[in-house]
């Protein structure tokens, strides 16, 4: 009844980890997927290992975290060592990332033998300069880096989009031109910032990062909404999901599967199997039979 399918990607169930939060090891990828996830994402990864931002780099606000971690990764090659251990039976999403066209299709091409889809990751509102959302609030840009990837591996891309923009349905249709064959909505919004009322001084080391969890919810819900509207391409709903009512919304609103992050800093890995059932319920209460019946359904 859970089952779903992205790009001939056959999910167990429509719930996903999202890029970046336990998405570093084999080990940590294949205790979601046996928890109950449907698919995993990886954290973002690049060509070149990145140290990232000094601590803090993650700080718990109304509704939500903040957190400018600032992409750190140890590169693809030690990437592709912990891709090579996570389960066969797991489909996997590779996330990357890079400071130009070039540098996503190498990242790419590198783990592709390993990845069921690779995500980019041309959003980060907190990344150091030239990878982050600078490319995705740029649709010339944002075309690039899709059509470089896109002629360098075969297996499927998502885009994932930075809400941080004007106008997201332009970036979105720009990916779609360029060939993406999904989309991922959204990364985290912002920046944002907290400050110690003690200190006088901002509490993450790079002063701003990125919202994620319950806050930021409706505004991706509104992006799922309106991008659906003009894309052909499946979309994935990311942002604030923590429990089955999140995830109803985000089908209603047009996505195919919702990705979990914070929220399992919240519930722990068993968030997957908590909105799974009540997800299940509900549909059966409600009188659907597949999720593909869901989607969409809030556009008339
Ligand atoms: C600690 C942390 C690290 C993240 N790292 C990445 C990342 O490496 N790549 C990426 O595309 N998104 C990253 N994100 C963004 C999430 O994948 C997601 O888009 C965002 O947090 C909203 O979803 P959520 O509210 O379920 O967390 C990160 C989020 C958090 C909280």
């Amino acid at each position: 009844m859970l089952e779903t399918s992205i790009c001939n990607i056959e999910l167990r169930n429509p719930t996903i980890l999202a890029a970046g939060v336990m998405g570093s090891m084999a080990s940590s990828l294949n205790r979601i997927y046996r928890g109950g996830a449907g698919a995993v994402v990886t954290k973002s990864f690049s060509l070149r290992p990145n140290p990232g931002y000094r601590n803090p780099t993650t700080v718990e606000v109304t509704g939500g975290v903040i957190n400018a971690i600032g992409l750190s990764n140890p590169g693809v090659e030690a990437f592709r060592e912990e891709l090579k251990l996570v389960d066969e039976e797991v489909p996997l999403i590779a996330s990357v990332y890079g400071a130009s066209p070039e540098e996503f299709a190498s990242a790419a091409a590198s783990v592709e033998e390993y990845a069921d889809m690779i995500e980019l990751n041309v959003s980060c509102p907190h990344a150091m300069a030239g990878c982050g959302a600078s490319i995705g609030q740029d649709p010339e840009l944002t075309f690039r880096v899709v059509s470089a990837v896109k002629d360098a591996v075969d297996v499927p891309v998502s885009t994932k989009l930075t809400p941080n923009v004007t106008d997201i349905v332009e970036i979105a249709g720009s990916a779609e031109e360029a060939g993406s064959d999904a989309l991922t909505l959204i990364n985290s919004l912002g920046p944002g910032m907290k400050i110690d009322i003690k200190t006088a001084r901002p509490i993450l080391s790079n002063a701003f990062g990125g919202m994620s969890g319950p806050a930021i919810k409706p505004v991706a819900v509104r992006c799922v909404y309106d991008v659906y509207r003009s894309v052909d391409i499946p979309i994935m709903g990311v942002g604030g999901v923590r429990d089955f009512q999140d995830a109803v919304e985000f089908l209603f609103a047009g996505a195919r599967a919702v990705q979990v992050g914070t929220a399992i800093m919240y519930d722990g890995p068993e968030v997957f199997m908590k909105i799974c059932r009540g997800l299940e319920a509900f549909m059966m209460a409600e009188g659907f039979s597949s999720v593909d019946e869901m989607v969409g359904l809030a556009h008339d």
